[in-house]
């Protein structure tokens, strides 16, 4: 069968895995897709730095935005960050092209998600992005898919690893703030400006995703409540193991209705987690989004929310549907039937205390 070509914009941590995960399973992977899949070019800011992969094999393009151009690409994988900038010129550009994207980028989806929906739709290519959210974790699709048949009435969860791993880690060992951050940093998990991290900014860009495909609504990261961990010292995990919690740093997002208009309230903030609930014991990197459907009851998808493996088996999962001719409605109904629901006006301000 034919090879399904890939371009690939970005190659940080994420990108190299993607290129390591390709040649590791190529043929399992080649199996379940019908075809297999092949690299033909790539492209990033720094041509000579050693990112252990082996790049000879495919064309260097200098500039990134015209790939999806390229006669010899059908996909086009988008590593490169930024909700602006190269990132959406070459989203835009690969749809104009006809071709189909594939993107870890959650700050483009959650800002220009709904225009990128359309044009994909448009062109009727596809707009992928599962890796965008809890890394590893199959949440998009699953919610997509193996919910699709709920009305589902609340999403929330720990998505932000850096956040998560300063949190437990201070807990576990009363390091301190800064020195954890600075481990995440080196793991590979942090964003490359890390206060997109500790103040929230990343959470809530998943969960304004996450609340589009949950509640079939037009993505709105605007309307995000969101705090970050920044404030928090020793001190405060110390007074709140006292009382029986962790804190962990959680986005929820549900819909209330008002006067017949359903409304969003999406939140990001610290929040105290009794010990026995399951998002007390997630630790580590790892994420963890719990949604409740009016069928299938309470759901808990667990995994590692960063890094590159993880991230790559989502942008790979994304590229074997793609294989298989699924291009599917970006989010889960096409763009135009999104509900647009305005902000809910009150929130509580649970847990709200630092
Ligand atoms: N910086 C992000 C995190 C990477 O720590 O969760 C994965 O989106």
């Amino acid at each position: 069968a034919e090879p399904l070509r890939i371009a690939l914009a970005g190659l940080g941590t994420v990108g190299a895995g993607v290129i390591r995960l390709v040649e590791a399973n190529a043929a399992l992977i080649a199996r379940r897709a019908g075809r297999p899949l092949q690299i033909t070019a790539v492209s990033a800011r720094d041509r000579n730095k050693d990112r252990g992969v082996d790049l000879s094999r495919y064309a260097w393009v200098d500039d990134m935005v015209i790939l999806g151009e390229r006669d010899d690409v059908d996909v086009v994988v988008e590593l490169v960050g930024g909700s602006d900038g190269p990132a959406l010129a070459l989203a835009r550009t690969t749809f104009e092209a006809g071709k189909s994207l594939v993107t870890a980028n959650k700050a483009m989806i959650a800002h220009h998600g709904l225009e990128l929906a359309a044009k994909a739709e448009a062109a009727k290519v596809g707009l992928k992005f599962e890796a965008a959210v809890a890394g590893g974790i199959p949440v998009i699709k699953g919610l997509r898919e193996g919910a699709a048949a709920n009305e589902i009435e609340r999403v929330y969860g720990i998505l932000n690893g850096t956040c998560n791993f300063i949190l437990s880690t201070m807990e576990d060992t009363g390091r301190d703030f800064g020195d954890v951050l600075a481990e995440a940093q080196a793991k590979g998990y942090a964003e490359a400006d890390p206060a997109f991290d500790i103040e929230g900014t990343d959470a809530a860009h998943k969960l304004s995703i996450l609340a589009a495909i949950s509640f079939g609504s037009q993505v709105d990261f605007g309307s995000v409540d969101t705090a970050g961990i920044t404030r928090l010292r020793a001190a405060d995990i110390a007074q709140a193991d006292a009382l029986g919690y962790v804190i962990r740093l959680i986005g929820m997002a549900d819909t209330e209705t008002v006067d017949g208009t359903n409304r969003l309230f999406q939140r990001v903030q610290p929040h105290l987690v009794p010990f026995d609930h399951p998002l007390a014991h997630v630790d580590g990197a790892t994420n963890a989004v719990v949604a409740e459907g009016n069928f299938s009851g309470r759901l808990l998808f667990q995994g590692a929310g960063a890094g590159d493996g993880p991230t790559a088996s989502a942008v790979v999962a994304d590229l074997i549907d793609l294989a298989r001719g699924e291009i599917g409605a970006p989010f889960s109904v096409p763009v135009a039937e999104l509900e647009a629901m305005p902000r809910a006006e009150t929130g509580h301000r649970l847990g709200r205390s630092y």
